[in-house]
């Protein structure tokens, strides 16, 4: 039998696949990110089929949609090195932490701990209820941009029942140590709700290793897929214990029969006692869903898995470096940490006199088509550069160039 071999990509040939890098310099992943053809290749597919039902009827057009959820699932799972069983589809990070919200119910005297350079929508969906339901959310301090597990079991007490927190912060890309809150929550019995949007696709992350309760990203950032599909990761413990809010038709387990001949059946009743999945996807919404999302997404991240999270991470740091040193010697300030175990795709600088001085060298950059943005909490931020693995050396040779031009414009 002749030996199939499975093409390894490279970042490299991998540049090749975005056509919106050949008119602009973008290093902006952690806002919007680019789709790959392969990914818009996947919607034409997916529109072909649409336009025409090439299917001997339509209900098994339906069936063949909705397996393209298991696709995405399954090229989720192999990212975040866990099981598809474990993996719901959202439409966004922000739908994801709702669901989280709406199933887990806290009650009186309790407290939620979030750090404080978060974004603003971990907490958002926990903030109207906190006054009816009676339990607070505490903000833990930074350090110098850096939230730690010991700042956190320092507010932390008895009645603490959830941490919510960004593996990576979106303002200065400081990357929390996952495996410490991990180990702390799960000696205090307290859920840890993991927002990777800033981290998945770009640094590797594994829930076996870090176990949390909840894991959320929306697809449209690092991992390269288009606005309104994302996922979320439910540890097999809370999967089985907690209810959703919402239950949907699909959620129930396929009859062995198949859709298509349970509905042709005459006497089915509609209400009935239905076996319901115990998979994470009892989570998602349960009736028909975002199909174009999860065809784009399921070829957004074969991509990033045929290149490999860890070549990813390699390169990104190696570019990373560089960056680091070319404009610390054109005399910027660095805002994100730079030791490894606290890095990740964001670089943060600034010219270090005020938003307004980085707002022009924002515009100035712009006005070059070198597209990055300006972000911060608590007074943590400045100018954000996203380096991923389509990115290149020229790139970061055009970027650094732009701020001493810039510079230079200025003595
Ligand atoms: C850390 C973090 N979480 C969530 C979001 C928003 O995600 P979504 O639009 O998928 O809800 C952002 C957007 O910047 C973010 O940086």
């Amino acid at each position: 039998m002749a030996e199939s071999r499975q093409e390894v990509m490279t970042p490299t040939a991998a540049r090749e696949l975005f056509p919106g890098l050949r008119d602009k310099v973008f290093l902006d992943a952690a806002c919007v990110s680019l789709l790959p053809v392969s990914a818009a290749e996947a919607l034409d597919r997916l529109r072909d089929e649409m336009l025409s039902c090439p299917h001997r009827d339509a209900s098994a057009h339906h069936i063949a949609l909705d397996r393209t959820a298991q696709t995405a699932r399954e090229q989720i799972a192999c990212l975040l090195h866990t099981r598809p069983e474990n993996i719901a589809l959202v439409e966004s990070t922000t739908h994801g932490l709702q669901i989280v919200a709406s199933s887990v119910s806290l009650e009186e005297g309790d407290n939620i701990l979030i750090g404080s350079t978060e974004f603003m929508g971990l907490a958002i969906p926990w903030i109207p209820k906190q006054h009816r339901q009676g339990f607070s959310i505490k903000v833990v301090p930074h350090r110098e941009g850096r939230l730690s597990v010991d700042d956190f079991a320092r507010v932390a007490d008895s009645r603490t029942r959830m941490i919510l927190l960004s593996s990576v912060q979106w303002n200065n890309g400081f990357r929390a140590d996952l495996s410490a809150f991990s180990q702390f929550t799960e000696e205090k019995n307290i859920i840890l709700v993991v927002d990777a949007i800033q981290q998945l696709g770009a640094i590797d992350l594994d829930v076996e290793k870090t176990p949390c309760d909840f894991l959320v990203a929306g697809g449209h950032k690092w991992l390269n897929a288009p606005v309104g599909r994302g996922l979320l990761y439910v540890h097999p413990k809370r999967r089985d214990t907690l209810e959703p809010a919402h239950w949907g038709y699909l959620n129930v387990v396929e009859p062995e029969s198949g859709w298509a001949e349970y509905f042709a059946t005459p006497d089915i009743p509609p209400v009935r006692d239905y076996d319901f999945t115990g998979a994470a996807r009892r989570f998602e919404t349960g009736g028909t869903a975002n199909y174009p999302g999860n065809v784009a997404l399921a070829a957004s991240l074969q991509l990033i898995n045929s290149i490999g999270i860890q070549r990813i991470e390699q390169h990104i740091f190696r570019l990373g470096d560089r960056l680091v040193d070319a404009l610390t010697s054109a005399g910027v300030e660095m805002i994100s940490p730079t030791e490894a175990a606290a890095r990740s795709g964001i670089v943060t600088f600034t010219l270090g006199d005020g938003p307004e001085r980085d707002k022009q060298l924002l515009n100035f950059l712009l006005d070059r088509r070198i597209l990055l943005s300006q972000r911060y909490t608590a007074g943590v931020g400045g100018l954000r550069v996203s380096v991923h693995f389509f990115n290149n050396e020229d790139d970061i040779l055009a970027l650094v160039d732009g701020v001493r031009a810039a510079l230079k414009g200025r003595q």
